[in-house]
């Protein structure tokens, strides 16, 4: 009989200064709360049959702890790294160590702003980017990481991934 797959946990961790969201920059991150896009991101899962764990912090070390600690207690994380896309060595390095699923989600579109925004250090890391449309971004990575979740879960049941 064929065993009913776990609901697989998804992490959509969120960095520095998106806990702004709403009175940040209107005019590049849109009026949208943080509190808005986690209960969007809540609907998708839901629709999705992922279990959501939504999480933000201002803390470069804490945001690691979280990364690390979903080795082996998620199946995938969506991330908007925000400032610490461009600059943290130590975020991809933990983000590698997970061996997880990692989709990137930026609301603006970094490659029509600031030169120094154009590289991120996550996207190395990443099966996919999605920058530059707001919240919806944050719908698609889940959409997008329910379909790499099913294609995992189909392999393994094939025995082509262990
Ligand atoms: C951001 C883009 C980053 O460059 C910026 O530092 C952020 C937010 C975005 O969602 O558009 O904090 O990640």
């Amino acid at each position: 009989m064929a065993r009913k797959p776990a609901t697989p946990r998804v992490l959509v961790l969120n960095g520095p200064n998106l806990n702004m969201l709403g009175v940040r920059d209107p005019a590049v991150y849109g009026t949208a709360t943080l509190a808005e896009i986690e209960a969007l991101c809540a609907a998708r899962a839901a629709t999705l049959g992922l279990a959501l764990d939504f999480r933000q912090t201002n803390s470069e070390g804490t945001l690691i702890d979280w990364v690390q600690a979903a080795r082996g207690s998620a199946a995938g994380i969506v991330i908007n790294p925000a400032g610490l896309s461009h600059s943290s060595v130590s975020l991809l390095d933990a983000l590698l160590l997970t061996e997880l699923p990692v989709i990137e989600v930026h609301l603006s579109n970094i490659h029509r702003r600031e030169p120094f925004r154009h590289h991120s250090y996550v996207s190395q890391v990443a099966t996919g980017v999605i920058a530059g449309l707001g919240p919806r971004g944050y719908g698609l990575a889940l959409e997008a990481m329910a379909g790499l979740l099913a294609a995992r879960e189909k392999a393994t049941e094939k025995g082509t991934v262990r």
